[in-house]
């Protein structure tokens, strides 16, 4: 399984960048206004940081196929690595259709059913976004979706890619790479949880006061 970060905060996007672990980036309408700047100023930006795919959606205004399809033409322009997300509706699927088959990447957000994940992937989707946490919110696991998901495209012979989405914890990146998910899009936070362990840090003081006990500071 691979990462990419979820996230339109260009500090913590080089920060994972750095640590060499992510290979994409996701964004969606909420953490866009979180950072109060212009939607294409902090998409270019991105690009410029990391080289792989970068998730931009539709305004969360735009519920036409025809308004989704105008505007993931205009979102694909800024940069080849642009994927277009878009929400999982019926006008959703219908601009997916028509930006695919343009050769324009889609990644269909809000999937909350693995029949939604099947309809996304027949309608062209080159990604589906199912979202962990947010079912784990409403006290439904999560997890059996994404497993379902795995299965369904296995069965099906589909190469539509799955990002586990709404990854709140460390535990669900595990799980979400045990499940067989292609990606795990994770907040920058997670991440460094991901990094630590209290004997990891017991390790290195211990090393760092034998050393130090013998060679002083050389
Ligand atoms: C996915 O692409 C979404 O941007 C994101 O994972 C949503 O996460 P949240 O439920 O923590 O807002």
């Amino acid at each position: 399984m691979r990462f990419f970060i979820d996230t339109a905060n260009v500090d913590d996007i080089r920060k994972a960048n750095d640590m060499g672990i992510i290979c994409g980036v996701t964004t969606n309408p909420s953490l866009i206004a979180k950072e109060g700047r212009d939607f294409n100023e902090v998409i270019k930006e991105i690009t410029e940081i990391v080289d792989g795919p970068i998730s931009g959606e539709v305004k969360a205004t735009t519920t036409d196929a025809e308004g989704m399809i105008a505007e993931g033409r205009e979102i694909a322009k800024i940069h080849p690595n642009m994927v277009v997300k878009i929400p999982m509706t019926v006008e959703g699927l219908k601009a997916v259709k028509v930006l695919s088959k343009e050769g324009i990447k889609t990644n269909v957000t809000l999937i909350f059913t693995a029949n939604q994940a099947l309809l996304a992937a027949r309608a062209g989707a080159t990604y589906v976004s199912p979202f962990l946490g947010r079912l784990d919110d409403i006290s439904t696991d999560g997890l059996p979706l994404i497993r379902q998901i795995v299965e369904m495209f296995e069965v099906a012979g589909i190469d539509t890619q799955i990002i586990c989405a709404s990854v709140r914890h460390p535990i669900h990146v595990t799980e979400c790479a045990l499940a067989g998910a292609d990606i795990a899009t994770v907040p920058y936070k997670v991440l460094e949880q991901m990094t630590k362990h209290p004997l990891t840090d017991a390790g290195i003081e211990k090393f760092q006061k034998d050393y130090k006990a013998v060679f002083g500071d050389k």
